[in-house]
């Protein structure tokens, strides 16, 4: 019989993170949900025991600004499935007004949780590699004008995703690294738009190209099943779900 394979996933409380450790327990993976929200992470963890069996899930307590958490979140997984193979980088907020904890959150946590990653499932750690998959955004290509520092911080991930996952990081510890890139999804981070951006009053709850979290969860499933190293994979409603290519012009920097 063959493993279960095992995820974490940040901000797996509610909305998009809910919604992958629900379609990840149906595929037959045991999940951490990693949420700084103790009270219901702790009772939709709950709620997925009844479904799933106590055994395929288990909550960890993860600020994701915090190292500490992430090691710990690791090291409570590993005790209880004794194994980890997939990182889901999923927690984010909107927050233009304090630019420093949106960078803490959206990009400093992911810098975080891929570091750990690689301590915990790199080979060249002693572990058996695996894959990590950052939560960017369709905002990760586009400029918005109501939330420069939300835009920036998903530009970065598509960065930090693609740079990791060159063949440099991959040979060294057989990690695969890629992005999800969503359009609009129903969630309260949307809702948070029109509060938490620079546009006062934003509502984008009747957009046309809202996703549910569960159209949205496919995307990461499809990331799981095709491995691709650095690939950055775009899902909209309206837009269809594909892979993102760049710009040929820079295809030879001389850096690699
Ligand atoms: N909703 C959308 O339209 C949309 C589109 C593209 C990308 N995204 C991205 O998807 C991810 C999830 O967003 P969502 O829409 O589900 O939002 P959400 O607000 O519904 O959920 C975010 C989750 O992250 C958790 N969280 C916040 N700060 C945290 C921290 N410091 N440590 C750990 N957990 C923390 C929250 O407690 C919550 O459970 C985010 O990265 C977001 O930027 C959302």
């Amino acid at each position: 019989m063959s493993v279960a394979p095992v995820a974490i996933v940040t901000g797996g409380a509610q909305g998009l993170g809910a919604a992958i450790c629900v379609e990840l327990l149906k595929q037959g993976y045991k999940v951490c949900i990693a949420d700084i929200q103790q009270y219901k992470g702790k009772y939709f963890t709950h709620q997925q025991e009844e479904e799933f069996g106590a055994e395929n899930v288990i909550f960890s307590a993860c600020d994701v600004t915090k190292e500490a958490d992430y090691i710990s979140t690791f090291d409570l997984t590993l005790k209880t499935f004794d194994r980890v193979d997939v990182l889901i980088n999923n927690a984010g907020i909107v927050l233009e007004q304090d630019p420093e904890t949106l960078f803490s959150v959206n990009l400093l946590g992911p810098m975080i949780g891929c570091q750990t990653a690689i301590k915990y499932m790199g080979k060249s750690h002693g572990g058996k590699g695996g894959m990590v998959i950052n939560m960017s955004s369709i905002l990760g290509f586009v400029p918005f004008s109501a939330a420069p520092a939300y835009v920036a911080s998903k530009h970065g991930l598509i960065g930090l995703t693609r740079s990791f996952g060159l063949p440099y990081h991959l040979e060294k510890d057989g990690i695969i690294f890629a992005a999800l890139c969503p359009s609009f999804t129903d969630t309260d981070l949307l809702k948070s738009i029109s509060t938490n951006s620079l546009v006062p009053g934003l509502d984008y709850s009747n957009h046309k190209d809202i996703m549910s979290p569960e159209y949205m969860a496919q995307g990461v499933l499809k990331l799981l099943e095709d491995r691709i190293n650095g690939s950055i994979l775009m899902i909209s409603k309206n837009l269809g779900t594909k892979y993102i290519g760049f710009q040929e012009e820079f295809k030879n920097v001389p850096l690699e």
